[in-house]
């Protein structure tokens, strides 16, 4: 089945089953691979994108629950003033070490900051909750999005 999806500005036409995850999409098919996989269960977070400004686990999204929707990925994220912050700040502070989650934790802040530019520490650990980080760069990454916001 044919579907259109937008994302990060342009137009796509998908041919595939309705309940195919959007992960799937934007790694297989359109080889957008800045998004990754990683429980496949919406779980950890590592496959985050905004939906509608919205961090949503794509993994767990199928593409027939986004008709009309504004995605947005890692790869189109820096072109965003909150996103180019939070880039600004993760490379300050040095937050990435295997780097694997860390589409996902930009995606998870830079959605925060868009919705509450000045988060308190438990908005952030509230709103960072479900990126998990087997490296433990947690605090570099509270760091970092309390640098962003402050730059705002
Ligand atoms: S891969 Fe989607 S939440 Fe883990
Ligand atoms: S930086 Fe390695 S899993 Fe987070």
């Amino acid at each position: 089945m044919a579907f259109t999806i937008k994302i990060n500005g342009s137009e796509h036409s998908i041919d595939a089953d309705g309940d195919t995850p959007l992960l799937w999409v934007l790694r297989d098919i359109l080889e957008m691979t800045g998004t990754k996989f990683g429980c496949g269960m919406g779980l950890c977070g590592a496959c985050t994108v905004h939906v509608d400004g919205i961090a949503t686990r794509s993994c767990i999204t199928s593409i027939d629950s986004i008709a009309g929707a504004e995605i947005t990925t890692i790869e189109a994220i820096g072109a965003t003033a909150t996103g180019a912050g939070i880039q600004k700040a993760w490379l300050d502070r040095e937050v990435v070490q295997c780097g694997y989650c860390q589409s996902g934790q930009i995606m998870s802040a830079a959605a925060l900051l868009a919705s509450n530019p000045h988060p308190t520490d438990s908005d952030i650990d509230e709103a960072m909750s479900g990126n998990i980080c087997r490296c433990g760069t947690y605090g570099r990454v509270r760091a970092a999005i309390k640098q962003a916001a402050q730059s705002k």
